[in-house]
């Protein structure tokens, strides 16, 4: 088995009087998974002593007992790094609440100092081949800490929390320092695409980082991106289901509520739970309930981050609620609202979700929402209804759940009476869809998904910085040895200097003597593979007896020939319209700028423009455009001047792959400039030889440093070919 080091803030159990479990989404879920995999836990025991015989006897416990390896926090670092930094300043601004948000720039040198401390734990004992798996925003700085010291580490990130929008997330002062943590990741994982699409859109703008639509390139590496929304233990809430202690529990609930209905709310005390609204919307729907005597609101209020001042506010306040509502609609036979502020077991727990004839969970928002899964999973076969609030990651997968909007109170009294009076046959055949859904997906199936993902990516060869002084040599070794070659090159920025207007690059004196050499020589076939229409690369090599291939791949034609062909059947260019309005706009507002429309691309080309106001105008687009494409099948480029928009289905790899099959080429050379070319880069094949003129990240094996050293390059090989 392999061994993950899974690294969170908070241990699954916590260290008090006795050793006891922990609460919490991010528990529960990798509570789910401990039994799959062979995982030590790097983590906070809750508790703050340090430094003292009873820190070494605990450490000494969790180890042995628990494979727990414990980070001990002084009180002064709990206060700054968890209350603090993490809740006091990321919690809310991640949950857009920006009311809450506090910031204190010592909490931020605690947080640093935090995330060194977990990166210094698993540094103890982490080997090249385990999977580092770091979760949640109190670690944002953990991956970047690991990668900097061992960057052969496999390491994965995943945010349980929302990821905001960029006009929220800007407003942070360690904003950039925050994403650059992450970027230390592999693969950073997300609940929900909207999240992942805030998060990319954040680094772009912030970072001013090129991406496509799940990777990121960062310090010659490529960062993955992914949605792995978290599933709950379901196997564990089924199991507990069939033991007599369920059953005794579930009677003595029985005899507690007497047919009352009962309405179930779970959760941590936190304002973004949506509590205080909730209680609200309650108290509207007993105004008009001619039932009420018979109705029990049943309220788990899991105490949490007691010590933040946010915290205690919002308990008085719900406290308060619970006392006028109950104050306003008891009799003397029923007290409406029972409230619970403690942790409940597990068995009561599930006899809870089982007994409940509404579970109304409404956050203003939340992450996932773990405890709307639960319950489902407890609902096999059985009647109930899920009434979710919207703003819940959980709403876009519980697609039969009665879908609120926490903030208006109104809808949610009337829907409650809605959900209360649901027949029975509609609430079965509404929970059946959901629970075969929460059962698949359960949390070993998120993590099974990551893990994998992680360990895919990480394998990946690093974007390498790549050999610029023996290129020569090492060209001139593979042709001379081979009987057959490809040469596929492309056109601007690799044979030809980049000129104002693109209509003007004809080729050159010494491009032209190169392309002659090329023509002469028997064992090599020629490709230009260019971006330009295909009657552009007609009228420049249309004599030679090259194959051309035009608009990145999606039309060639043939060396000997003179028609045109298609390299792919069918795709889709329904997004054109789309992107070609939003191009025109932004043309209208960037003197110089002009939009190119092709088959398989839209180029919006700002080449003419005053260079910093087109620079600035390319990331706005760019930033634009990762919003409005998610889900499209395009690529977004920032190229040299130009932003384009590509079909994934027609690119320069998939050409190249399409030409060449079935012929007998040794080597197969590449050349390019930009990243059209590095489709052709990526392909994993050894007769390739791929070279990339001029800077920047690439995949290709060789660089050379300008279009005038490439072409005295080649040249120089091809006279070496006998
Ligand atoms: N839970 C708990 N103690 C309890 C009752 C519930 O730890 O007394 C668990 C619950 O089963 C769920 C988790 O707390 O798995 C809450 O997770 P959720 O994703 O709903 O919210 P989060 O706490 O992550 O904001
Ligand atoms: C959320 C967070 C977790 C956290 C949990 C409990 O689920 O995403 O990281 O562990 O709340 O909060 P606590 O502050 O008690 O760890």
């Amino acid at each position: 088995m392999r061994k993950i080091i899974s690294v969170a803030n908070r241990l699954p159990v916590t260290v008090g009087r006795s050793i006891t479990k922990s609460s919490g989404g991010l528990v529960s879920a990798l509570d789910g998974v401990a039994g799959q995999f062979d995982i030590n836990w790097v983590g906070w025991p809750g508790t703050s002593f340090k430094n003292s015989q009873r820190a070494k006897d605990v450490e000494k416990r969790l180890i042995e007992d628990y494979n727990c390896s414990p980070v001990f926090l002084s009180k002064k670092e709990v206060s700054a790094f968890y209350e603090g930094f993490s809740n006091g300043s990321l919690w809310p601004l991640l949950h857009y609440m920006s009311q809450y948000v506090d910031h204190d720039e010592r909490w931020w040198d605690e947080y640093q100092k935090v995330n060194i401390y977990f990166a210094d734990k698993v540094m103890e004992t982490a080997k090249k081949q385990d999977l580092i798996w770091v979760h949640d925003y109190h670690l944002m700085l953990v991956p970047r800490l690991l990668r900097k010291r061992r960057p052969d580490l496999r390491i994965g990130f995943f945010l349980h929390t929302p990821f905001p929008s960029y006009e929220v997330f800007r407003c942070h002062p360690h904003r950039s320092e925050l994403l650059e943590g992450l970027l230390g990741a592999d693969l950073v994982g997300f609940h929900t695409f909207g999240y992942m699409r805030h998060f990319r859109s954040s680094v772009m703008r912030l970072l001013n980082l090129e991406s496509q639509m799940s990777n990121i390139k960062y310090q010659n590496r490529n960062v993955h991106m992914g949605v792995y929304p978290i599933g709950a233990n379901s196997g564990a809430f089924i199991k507990e289901l069939s033991t007599d202690r369920f059953e005794k529990q579930k009677d003595i609930f029985k005899d507690t509520f007497l047919n009352k209905k009962i309405i179930l709310s779970v959760e941590r005390l936190d304002y973004t739970k949506g509590i205080a609204r909730r209680l609200e919307a309650i108290d509207k729907f007993l105004d008009g309930c001619s039932y009420k005597e018979n109705v029990c609101f049943v309220f788990v209020a899991i105490p949490s981050r007691g010590e933040i001042a946010q915290y205690q506010q919002l308990r008085e306040q719900v406290e308060g609620l619970v006392g006028r509502i109950n104050g306003k609609h008891a009799t003397l036979n029923n007290t409406p609202i029972k409230f619970i502020h403690q942790s409940v077991d597990f068995t009561q727990l599930c006899a809870l979700y089982s007994i409940a004839d509404v579970a109304m969970i409404t956050p203003l928002i939340d992450g996932m929402n773990l405890v709307a899964k639960e319950y489902v999973a407890c609902k096999k076969d059985k009647p109930g209804v899920l009434m979710l609030s919207e703003f819940a990651g959980a709403a876009g997968e519980l697609f039969k759940a009665v879908k609120v909007n926490p903030y208006d109170i109104d809808e949610m009294a009337e829907k409650l009476s809605y959900c209360l009076n649901m027949p029975l046959k509609e609430q079965l055949s509404r929970m059946k869809g959901m629970y075969e859904r929460v059962v698949e997906y359960d949390a070993k199936y998120w993590a099974k998904t990551f893990l994998g993902d992680l360990e895919k990516y990480s394998g990946n060869k690093p974007i390498q910085a790549t050999q610029t002084v023996n290129s020569l040599s090492l060209v001139k070794n593979k042709f001379a040895s081979a009987k057959k070659i490809a040469c596929f090159i492309d056109y601007d920025g690799t044979l030809r200097e980049f000129v104002d207007d693109p209509k003007m690059a004809s080729p050159t004196k010494q491009i032209i003597s190169l392309l002659k050499q090329l023509q002469k020589c028997s064992r090599v076939d020629t490709y230009i593979i260019s971006g330009r229409k295909a009657e552009n690369l007609s009228e420049w090599f249309g004599d030679y007896n090259f194959t051309l291939v035009g608009e990145h791949g999606y039309r060639y034609r043939q060396a000997g020939t003179d028609q045109w062909k298609l390299l792919a059947d069918s795709f889709d260019t329904s997004w054109k319209k789309q992107v070609i309005e939003v191009f025109n706009q932004y043309a209208g507002t960037t003197p110089g700028s002009f939009v190119e429309e092709k088959i398989s691309a839209v180029v919006w080309h700002y080449r003419r423009s005053d260079p910093e106001f087109g620079k600035l105008k390319a990331q706005q687009l760019i930033s634009s455009l990762s919003e409005m494409m998610t889900n499209m099948p395009v690529e977004v480029h920032h190229g040299k001047k130009i932003v384009e928009v590509t079909s994934m289905q027609v690119n320069k790899g998939v050409a190249l792959m399409k030409l060449t099959r079935g012929k007998k080429y040794d080597v197969i050379l590449c050349a390019g400039d930009d990243q059209t070319d590095e489709s052709m880069f990526r392909i994993e094949n050894d007769k390739l030889l791929k070279i990339k003129v001029g800077k920047g990240d690439t995949f290709a094996d060789l660089r050379v440093a300008s279009p005038a050293k490439f072409i005295s390059m080649l040249s120089t090989a091809i006279k070496s070919i006998k």
